[in-house]
């Protein structure tokens, strides 16, 4: 079986979806490694290194791609790579398909069979290969060192003999991966630490964090039972927005991560509470690419209004490209493992595994995910 690792193409990506250390257990498995010479640049892993582990060196991505029958990626191909990928082999990566049947469409007709691996089930035997789960907790700790490098005070208390210095008060918004994270690096940084989520089991884990948890009291069930939230009532929406207009005036930082799976991101601070806030405060919108938490967030861009700074955070893992490809890496080795048959060494896919329907999108040539079956 011959794996592939190509160059990302897409613009700012750094990550590369193997490292020389999930290579040499893939080796190990049986798997013959190529790798795309400088596929490694961005996370500091040279060539020679991948050559070391075991991997072969591709001049370009055609040879990369030639003949391979698993390929590892963490952004979704472009046209130009899709053409060179052979029919019948597997696609992994991160494929964003929500609001893109067209591209799902693309991967049947080209035959290949795609796995978008942010499709990962919540379930106990997939932790390991949860990709977003790993990326969020990086951009979690990220989006806190951006607001401090924004934010024109300093978040630790400060006593000196030239007076006191008030510790920074930092809301997070949305207590998933990215925001427990966030709680823990932002108290790390000595601020004073509150934060809210629909879902009532964050209460205990804000709490143990040392944070101070604030959320509307209500019969409501958030919970879907895997793992996300569901979209809240109306009702649920406008006490929930009071209790935040109240508590968003008296912060310095607000870090939102407030996702809901395939809907647009729930809009929690609105341009009223904006003008409430203090001058110099920041907004780090985790959510920028999903529509954003804040209507005035501006993606991949840092905008002040109303002299508040916000930031329209764009794929923060890509900034610690080191530890998130490391961490990719290792997701997409453990979801690869047990595919691959131990006396045939070639794939042995369970098609009604639940990890296997959860997260394939296409197979020889249809569209068979439930979320994009019938969509065109
Ligand atoms: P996410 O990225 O989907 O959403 C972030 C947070 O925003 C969630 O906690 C969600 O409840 C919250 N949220 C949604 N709407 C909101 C609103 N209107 N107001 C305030 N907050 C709102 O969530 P993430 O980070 O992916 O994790 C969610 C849960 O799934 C966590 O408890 C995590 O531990 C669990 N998980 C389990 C895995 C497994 O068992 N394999 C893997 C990954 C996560």
């Amino acid at each position: 079986m011959r794996l592939a690792v190509p160059k990302e193409r897409l613009e700012g990506e750094t990550r590369v979806a193997a490292t020389p250390d999930t290579i040499k257990k893939l080796v190990a498995l049986g798997v013959e490694v190529v790798v795309e010479t400088g596929a490694g640049a961005g996370a500091r892993i040279s060539d020679e290194d991948y050559k070391a582990a075991g991997a072969s060196i591709a001049a370009d991505e055609a040879s990369a791609l030639k003949d391979a029958d698993v390929i590892f990626k963490v952004r979704t191909p472009g046209d130009d790579e899709l053409a060179l990928i052979k029919r019948g082999a597997m696609l992994v990566a991160i494929l964003n398909p929500y609001g893109d049947n067209a591209q799902v469409q693309k991967y049947a007709a080209a035959g290949i069979n795609a796995f978008a691996m942010e499709f990962m089930p919540r379930i106990s035997r997939a932790q390991s290969m949860d990709v977003l789960s790993s990326q969020s907790n990086l951009a979690g700790y990220k989006a806190v060192l951006d607001a401090a490098s924004v934010f024109p005070r300093a978040f630790p208390m400060m006593m000196t003999a030239a007076g006191t210095i008030a510790p920074a008060r930092v809301f997070v918004m949305g207590v998933g991966v990215a925001g427990l994270q966030a709680i823990a690096t932002a108290k790390r940084l000595g601020a004073i630490v509150s934060a809210t989520d629909v879902r009532d089991a964050t209460r205990e884990q804000v709490q143990s964090l040392g944070g101070t948890f604030i959320m509307v009291e209500t019969d409501e069930v958030a919970d879907t039972g895997t793992g996300y939230a569901k979209e809240m009532s109306e009702d649920y929406k406008r006490r929930q927005a009071e209790l935040v207009a109240e508590h968003i005036k008296k912060q310095d930082v607000v870090i939102t991560t407030a996702l809901i799976p395939g809907r647009p991101a729930p809009v929690l601070v609105s341009e009223e509470m904006v003008k409430s806030m203090k001058p110099g405060a920041v907004i780090i919108d985790l959510a920028a690419e999903r529509g954003g938490n804040c209507p005035l967030s501006e993606l991949g861009k840092t905008v002040v209004k109303y002299g508040v700074t916000i930031v329209g955070a764009e794929n923060l893992a890509q900034s610690l490209p080191v530890d998130a490809s490391a961490l990719y890496s290792r997701n997409l080795l453990n979801f690869i493992t047990p595919l691959i048959g131990k006396e045939s060494k070639a794939l042995e896919i369970n098609w009604e595994d639940e990890i296997i329907t959860g997260t394939a999108l296409t197979r020889d040539g249809a569209v068979v995910h439930a979320a994009f079956k019938g969509a065109n």
